[in-house]
């Protein structure tokens, strides 16, 4: 569906490449079908030799030249290039922001246009294809947008389809963040062997494999993860002692904490944007 679009990127740095990456490869979208600007030429160059996609300095060119315009610099960047390109933007194109922490209601208060928008939440995990990334629609947005939408980052992990007000907050506290925790979890289960007498690069090695393969297994034998955990938990056995121990140390109830705790941020930042987002509008009248 997406074969014959054109598809725009206006900043190209880590994600931007994670999503040119991702179309091009899995062959869900023609290199010559996408157009993506940046500021660094450098990089421009390189993701122009990489996937033979078209590349400029000039994000209007981007904005005009595409259906589908995937806004991915910075969320503090986002107010300038929206303003920069506003005059490019009409209701036959479908604008995608990927910008953390931005609401709908933000992006479209700078637009002044009935314009079809759509806010996505991906993850880092975009870089191998494994991401878990939220899609919300503005009232705008079309059943045929969101399938756009969500064809575009499947090509670079998995997709849910969710309620921006009340859900992206959560989402972000829970995925967009998420990474994150599973890193200090590898990396304190590295610590653990280590401290038992393991090599650094083994235990890091079997730390990491475990939580790969936990996840993968959770995911094809689509058991819940208390059955999975029954089943390693023998009677008297290991599994079960070292669970006592997480348990007296609160993981379960710090893991919740560490989600609420970010979502809560995600929500301040939200409401930051939005009040800045407006200030801006009104100044430039
Ligand atoms: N990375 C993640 O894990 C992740 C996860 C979820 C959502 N996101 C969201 O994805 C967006 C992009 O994040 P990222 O990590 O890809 O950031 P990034 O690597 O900094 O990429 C943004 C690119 O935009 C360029 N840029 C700056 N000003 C510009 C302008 N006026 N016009 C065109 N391009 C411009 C930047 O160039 P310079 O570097 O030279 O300024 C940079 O190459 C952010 O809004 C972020 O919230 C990221």
């Amino acid at each position: 569906m997406l074969l014959e679009k054109k598809i725009g990127f206006i900043g190209c740095g880590n994600m931007g490449e994670a999503l040119v990456s991702g179309l091009v490869l899995s062959g869900a979208a023609k290199p010559e079908n996408i157009i993506c600007s940046d500021i660094a030429e450098d990089l421009l160059e390189a993701v122009k030799k990489k996937y033979g996609v078209v590349v400029t300095t000039d994000n209007v060119e981007v904005a005009r030249a595409s259906e589908i315009i995937i806004y991915a610099t910075k969320p503090q960047i986002l107010g300038k290039v929206l303003k920069e390109t506003a005059p490019a933007l009409d209701t036959s194109k479908l604008i995608i922001s990927i910008a953390a922490g931005v609401p709908l209601a933000a992006i479209a208060s700078g637009l002044h246009k009935e314009l079809r928008l759509i806010r996505v939440m991906p993850n880092i995990c975009a870089f191998v294809k494994e991401s878990a990334t939220a899609i919300a629609a503005g009232d705008y947005a079309t059943k045929e947008d969101i399938k756009l939408a969500r064809a575009i980052f499947d090509s670079v992990g998995k997709t849910v389809f969710i309620q921006e007000n009340v859900l992206m907050d959560a989402f972000t506290g829970l995925s967009g963040s998420g990474p994150a925790y599973i890193f200090i979890i590898v990396d304190a289960l590295a610590d653990a062997g280590v401290k038992m007498g393991l090599s650094r690069k083994d235990a890091l090695f079997l730390s990491t494999q475990t939580v790969l393969g936990a996840a993968k297994l959770l995911m094809e034998s689509k058991e819940h993860p208390g059955q999975l955990k029954d089943r390693v938990a023998s009677p008297g056995g290991t599994a079960i002692a070292g669970i006592h121990t997480l348990e007296q140390g609160g993981l379960r109830t710090t893991l919740i904490n560490a989600v609420e705790a970010a979502a809560r941020r995600s929500k301040e930042l939200g409401d930051m944007m939005v009040k800045d987002f407006m200030e801006n509008n009104k100044k430039n009248g």
